[in-house]
Parts: structure tokens; sequence; C-alpha cells
């Protein structure tokens, strides 16, 4: 969604696309990265939807952040609320489905990251943002990924 501010209407006119604002995030893969990348969100505020195809490491994931809310660094009381921002889900559906942005962190294998980008694809809203951890893949833009 383009958001309908004088700046937006700005960066219409010269063909810039404006990011709305981030308040919820779907995190698919939920190993080093993607657990990481939850902490960062929900820290900062944002409502933050785990799904791992391995349910040991979802539960492993969500003890591991946590452990680093809880560690003594946050005052109880903002550690509680970021841990209520943190919703692990039974499925890459339930993720996806209401979320301004989904961001994989799934295994370094290009078959496995399309797959996962195609699966997006498929059951997000057409307006969810997609992005990826990819650290030595190239990545362009996929055919299944809609324009908003
Ligand atoms: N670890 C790092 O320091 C680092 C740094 C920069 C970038 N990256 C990139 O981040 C990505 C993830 O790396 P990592 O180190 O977190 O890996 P990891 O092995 O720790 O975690 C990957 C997770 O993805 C899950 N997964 C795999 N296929 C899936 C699927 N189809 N659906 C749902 N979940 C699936 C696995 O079960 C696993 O929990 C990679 O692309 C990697 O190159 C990693």
């Amino acid at each position: 969604m383009i958001e309908e501010t004088s700046e937006g209407k700005d960066h219409a006119s010269r063909g810039l696309l404006m990011i709305p604002p981030i308040k919820k995030v779907g995190k698919i893969g939920v190993g080093v990265m993607g657990s990481n990348v939850a902490w960062a969100c929900v820290v900062n505020g944002i409502e933050t939807y785990l799904y791992d195809q391995d349910p040991n490491q979802l539960r492993r994931a969500v003890d591991r952040i946590n452990g680093w809310l809880f560690d003594g660094k946050l005052p109880e009381t903002e550690a509680k609320e970021a841990s209520a921002r943190l919703h692990p889900c039974g499925s890459l559906e339930e993720a996806v489905v209401d979320v301004d942005l989904v961001f994989e962190s799934v295994f370094e294998d290009y078959a496995v990251k399309k797959k996962v980008h195609e699966e997006i694809g498929r059951v997000a809203p057409p307006h969810v943002l997609q992005g990826t951890n990819a650290s030595s893949l190239l990545c362009t833009p996929s055919r299944s990924i809609r324009s908003p």
C-alpha cells in the first residue's frame, strides 16, 4: 500500500515507492539469523509471527529469544511486553496472512528459498513485502512475487 501523505505524493510523482510503517512481521526460518531478527523486531515494538518447518527449532527459537529478553538488560516490564509480541505459528500461512513484511531466513540454498518465496507469494496478501536473509545468493524479484 502507498500512503497518501504529501511526501508520498511527492515520491509517487517521482516514480518512487513509499514503504508503509512495518507493524507486523512474518519470520520464516528461525535458526541463528531468524532468532536474531525476531528479537530485534519484538524489542522494537513489532508483532512477530514465527514459523519454522522444524517444530523443535521453533520451540528452541522462542526459548532463545526469551532468554535474551529476560537476561536483565531490559526492564522486566519491557521484556514482558516484547515477549508478548512473539507469536509462534503452526504453518507458514498463519505466519504471513496478516503482516506487513515477510522476512525469510531459511537455509542458504536457492531451491529451498525459491520454494519458500513461491509459497509466500501464494498465501500472503498482495501488499505484503517479501525479504530474504540470503548472504551469498544473488537475488532478483521472482515471478512468484506479485507487484502491489
Ligand atoms: N548465521 C549467520 O551468521 C548469517 C549471517 C548472514 C546471513 N545469513 C543467512 O541467513 C540465512 C539463514 O541462516 P542461519 O545461519 O540462520 O541458518 P540456520 O540453519 O541456523 O537456520 C535456518 C532455519 O531455516 C529452517 N528452514 C529450512 N527450510 C525451511 C522451510 N522450507 N520452511 C521453514 N523453515 C525452514 C530450518 O529448520 C532452520 O531452523 C541464510 O541464507 C544465511 O546465508 C546467516
